[in-house]
């Protein structure tokens, strides 16, 4: 039967006191929406529903073209309300997913193990158990075992409120089913809404058997619905992400502070001290050791580099036997090939550093080409922007650039070329030369403090 999967994400979120809709709030950098259709789409269904509504064209806005169907639920009138706005959408003859946009770390085996339960029984549910269900719906055996209903919390009576087994949210059923159910379910409860939990008191009362699956653990059936959850749900991902570094052989100081918001690679014997932040797609070759209080994003790191504490990079690359940092800032573009030094309060955009290069303490390059075996002295910048373009500085290899040195660009420093500490270079230099662009030197002889006049 044809899969279509129905993403219920119409809820406000009032808990997490934001002007962001829910649904974007972040989780490991990316929409809490983001990581449930990442999990819907590997299920390969024919069609994706998102419900949507709160704040609902900034939530189509962040997902552009991605081949989902969206469908609006002007009124928040209870989840049965809105799966009966999705179906309209649903193709007929499919077998019907549901989904909660604010359960992000749902795993595609559980949710194969419950469509396996739903391709038995028609309908199933998704439960979990815990000491304590408060606030959830709580699922309603017969004598034989068999589901018989869901009791609502604020429907349910004190003795349905001891049930341990709770409705997480998620159930499958056929299309045409839902829709005869849906037609019948009102909204007399405790809450006035619509409820879709009501279908299962229905498929019961007609006979069906209501299968059921159990989560593999609490947090994926975790919803997120303040930020006290929103951050217990990161650290349980964190620790995920950290489960499956140290497997691989990944050194790391402390797996309780570790953050990747996206993908990180990892060669042999890799080593990661604490608070790095990962971002995007992150390659580390074999023996990369990165210090503490990193931020790393889309960077590739070739073999035997070393980064040091508090280092920034950016959509850059570094090559082998490099050294970065401390305090060290690569911007976009910068391509630093082998055993190049990037030292303290150093920025590098939009250029490569070749072989041996150093710039070791407190300079600026950026829009440079710079060669082999070149020093880069402390205090020296490229000035690289006139205040209204942007214009590269050549330094060929072997060149020696002195403390101080501004590099006015276009500029071209010929190989071997020597600069004078201090030295304003505005004009191309000869290759092997010392050039000099300072003011002389003076003393004055004779020369008398001044005094201060009497009165
Ligand atoms: C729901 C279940 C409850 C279950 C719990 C698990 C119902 C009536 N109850 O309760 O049995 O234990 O989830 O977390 O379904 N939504 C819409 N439109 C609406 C209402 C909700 O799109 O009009 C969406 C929400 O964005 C959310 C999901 O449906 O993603 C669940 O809604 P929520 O209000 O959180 O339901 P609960 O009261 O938690
Ligand atoms: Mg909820």
């Amino acid at each position: 039967m044809d899969l279509a999967i129905v993403v219920l994400a119409a809820g406000q979120g009032k808990r997490m006191h934001s002007d962001t809709p829910k649904v974007l709030q972040r989780l490991a950098g990316r929409a809490l929406l983001a990581h449930v259709l990442d999990a819907a789409r590997e299920l390969a269904p024919q069609r994706i529903v998102v419900v949507y509504g709160h704040g609902g064209d900034r939530v189509r806005a962040a997902f552009p073209d991605t081949g989902l169907t969206w469908v609006e639920q002007r009124e928040r009138l209870g989840t049965g309300h809105a799966l009966m706005q999705a179906l309209p959408e649903v193709p007929q003859g499919a077998q019907v997913l549901v989904l909660s946009g604010d359960v992000p770390l749902i795993s595609v085996d559980t949710l194969q193990r419950l469509l396996k339960a739903g391709a038995e029984g028609e309908l199933a549910l998704l439960t979990s158990e815990l000491g304590d269900a408060r606030g959830y719906g709580r699922v309603v055996r017969d004598g034989n075992g068999r589901i018989a209903r869901i009791a609502e919390e604020k429907d349910a009576t004190p003795a349905e409120r001891e049930i341990r087994e709770w409705y997480t949210g998620f159930l499958t059923a056929p299309r045409a089913r839902l829709e005869s159910w849906l037609a019948r379910i009102g909204n007399r409860n405790a809450q006035g809404e619509y409820y879709l939990t009501d279908v299962i008191g229905l498929a019961a009362g007609d006979g069906l058997d209501v299968a059921s699956a159990r989560a593999a653990d609490l947090d994926e059936v975790q919803g997120v619905n303040s930020r006290g959850e929103l951050a217990r749900l990161e650290r349980a991902l964190q620790r995920g992400n950290a489960t499956r570094l140290l497997e691989a052989g990944v050194t790391l100081a402390d797996p309780e502070r570790i953050d990747v918001r996206g993908s990180l690679a990892c060669g042999r014997d890799v080593s990661i001290d604490v608070n790095c932040v990962f971002e995007g797609e992150v390659t580390l070759g074999n023996r990369v050791r990165i210090g503490p209080n990193c931020v790393i994003k889309n960077m590739s790191i070739a073999d035997d580099s070393e980064v040091h504490a508090f280092t920034l990079m950016e959509d850059a690359a570094v090559g082998a036997r490099c050294r970065i940092g401390p305090y060290a800032r690569l911007r976009p573009g910068a391509r630093l090939e082998e055993a190049v030094h990037i030292g303290n309060f150093v920025e590098v955009k939009a250029s490569r550093f070749a072989a041996g290069s150093k710039a070791n303490h407190l300079a600026y390059i950026g829009d440079s080409e710079v060669g082999a075996r070149v020093n880069v002295g402390a205090g020296t910048i490229t000035c690289n922007y006139d205040g209204a373009s942007k214009h590269r500085t050549v330094i060929e290899d072997d060149c020696f650039i002195g403390s101080n040195a501004t590099l006015v660009a276009p500029v071209k420093i010929a190989q071997g070329s020597y600069i004078g500490a201090g030295s304003t270079i505005s004009k191309d230099t000869p290759p092997g030369q010392l050039t000099l662009a300072r003011a002389r030197q003076v003393s004055v002889e004779g020369w008398k403090p001044p005094k201060k006049e009497k009165r």
